[in-house]
């Protein structure tokens, strides 16, 4: 298997970028090219993106494209849509595209369709109120906890009120205690999710769950608990007797989809869980049929492999400038870092270039009060990405147009920076006359030329969040299929979980014999 950075593309991008890449500058960019907005603009289904201000021309564009093809990532991603087994560490398919496809347009539909009609009538049901439930607590972590945790908030003008949605992951006590310190067992449903359903903090804080459950004058746990994995067995080993079912084809971090999104379902109903996999499903069609050239996921993947390869910036951060979206960073930190945070490529080779970035980020405008001084000022140079959404779903417009306004605000400031000569020109602040003004102006300028993209929707509604989720999905396959790596098995995640298990009768015998110095030492002080 060739790797990427042995392709003709690899080479002709390296040579484009110490010719032309290493010092572009947007805001020359700007000024050569009056059509660069649109040259560099995109619509995809749901999301519009502008790109013209990164850090990369036509040719570095097309380069990128190239590198695409002479990777084989179009023909990796037709041989995930058909279902091979393309996670070859676990010898599986990958398919959580076929769990948002209409009935009968791919493999497994039967399947898939069954699980899904029981799974939002259960969910219709628990809205109708019958049962008397009046909260949900879903217990579940990593790709069974972030999908629902993120999209749960993000739609919540679409959500049913009378249902209080709790979420908890952590095995730490903390999380689950507060949580269940406001619930009563007749009117709460416990939704335990887990794919594995083996995973420590889950079982762990379930079985906490099913002992607060019996200790409060809990009765029928069979109607209180149900359950959402592939592994109907332990389920119906830990007494549950509702199970929605799903398969070894769909990774962890791509399951909100399947029955993993039962909490969402609850929380917006039957047909606005169908649009969510509706705007997936039209993302997926865009992905698959679009020509390269325009095909956004594609080209947002290719990006982050001219950010990571060639410009070698270390992360990304995400500014989704909608409040609903606070969840989405730390999604997509499972989504992209999980699946391309990979230091060997498919035959096990060590990598001789870099994977994914860290992908970090915070709702605007709060981060703007945060981290944003670093991105402006700081010395590495992070790309943004800026999420803006054009009609809100509350009524204050004029809270509304700052946020957009603010959203716009920090991409011009971030390209166009302040020079020296601006700053001088500025009245200094009465605070500082006492410093020189050019020392004060060297503090009080910006360089600029910071990248950063902007992804619009028209509404945050179920299927435009869908089609969101899904852009990411596809781009993290497509940074993956060019670096020549899995993006579908978690090994890294491993160790750490055996080397817990080994610690954990320490803390009961204080044996610390064979443990680092270390460990050892915070280990006497831990117990
Ligand atoms: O963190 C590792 C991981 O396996 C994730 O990939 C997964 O989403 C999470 O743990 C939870 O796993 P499960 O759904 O099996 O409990």
């Amino acid at each position: 298997m060739t790797g990427c950075d042995h392709t003709v593309a690899w080479r002709a991008l390296q040579g484009h970028f110490e010719a032309h890449g290493r010092d572009f500058d947007l805001r020359d960019a700007f000024a050569r090219d009056p059509a660069r907005a649109d040259a560099f603009s995109l619509e995809a289904p749901e999301v519009f993106a502008d790109l013209s201000k990164n850090r990369w021309d036509l040719l570095a564009r097309k380069l990128l494209l190239d590198l695409a093809r002479e990777t084989g990532m179009p023909a990796r991603r037709d041989a995930m849509l058909a279902g091979e087994p393309i996670n070859s560490t676990e010898g599986r398919p990958v398919l959580h595209t076929a769990l948002r496809a209409p009935r009968g347009a791919a493999l497994f539909s039967d399947d898939v369709h069954t699980v899904l009609d029981a799974m939002l009538a259960y969910a219709e049901r628990v809205r109708a109120g019958d049962s008397g439930i009046r909260a949900v607590v879903n217990i579940g972590i990593g790709g069974s906890d972030l999908g629902p945790q993120m999209v749960v908030p993000a739609l919540n003008a679409h959500a049913i009120q009378a249902i209080d949605m709790h979420f908890v992951s952590n095995v730490d006590g903390h999380d689950i205690t507060p949580v269940l310190a406001r619930l009563k067992p007749e009117s709460t449903l416990f939704v335990i999710a887990s794919k594995t359903f083996t995973t420590q903090e889950t079982m762990a804080n379930a079985e906490v769950a099913r002992q607060w459950f019996i200790a409060n004058g809990g009765r029928d746990i069979a109607r209180h608990f149900v359950a959402t994995t592939t592994n109907v067995q332990a389920a119906a080993a830990f007494g549950i007797t509702t199970t929605f079912g799903f398969w070894d084809w769909v990774g962890g971090r791509y399951s909100m989809w399947s029955a993993i999104g039962l909490p969402i379902a609850i929380a917006i109903g039957e047909a606005n869980f169908r649009a969510l996999l509706a705007g997936a499903h039209a993302m997926d069609r865009h992905f698959a049929d679009t020509p390269l050239e325009r095909n956004l996921p594609v080209q947002l993947g290719l990006l982050n492999v001219w950010y990571r390869n060639f410009h070698r910036f270390p992360s990304r951060s995400v500014a989704p400038y909608h409040q609903g979206l606070k969840r989405l960073p730390a999604y997509l930190q499972q989504l992209e870092m999980e699946s391309n945070g990979k230091g060997v490529d498919l035959a096990g080779e060590t990598l001789p270039y870099d994977t994914s970035a860290v992908v970090w980020g915070e709702p605007g405008t709060n981060g703007q009060h945060a981290f944003f001084q670093m991105l402006h000022q700081g010395t590495d140079v992070v790309p943004v990405e800026f999420i803006a959404v054009r009609t809100p779903s509350h009524p204050h417009t004029s809270l509304h147009v700052k946020a957009l306004a603010n959203c716009l605000a920090q991409s011009q400031a971030l390209m166009l920076g302040k020079t020296f000569d601006e700053a001088r020109r500025e009245r200094a602040p009465t605070a500082s006359n006492a410093i020189d003004p050019d020392t004060l102006a060297r503090h009080r300028s910006f360089p600029g030329n910071r990248p950063s993209t902007t992804l619009v929707l028209d509404a945050l509604t179920p299927r435009s969040l869908g089609a969101l989720v899904a852009l990411y999905e596809h781009r993290v396959f497509t940074s993956g299929a060019v670096w020549g790596i899995n993006s579908f098995d978690q090994w890294g995640v491993e160790l750490g979980k055996s080397l817990c298990n080994q610690l954990l009768p320490c803390f009961d015998t204080g044996d610390t014999t064979g443990l680092d110095a270390s460990t050892a030492a915070l280990m006497r002080r831990l117990r």
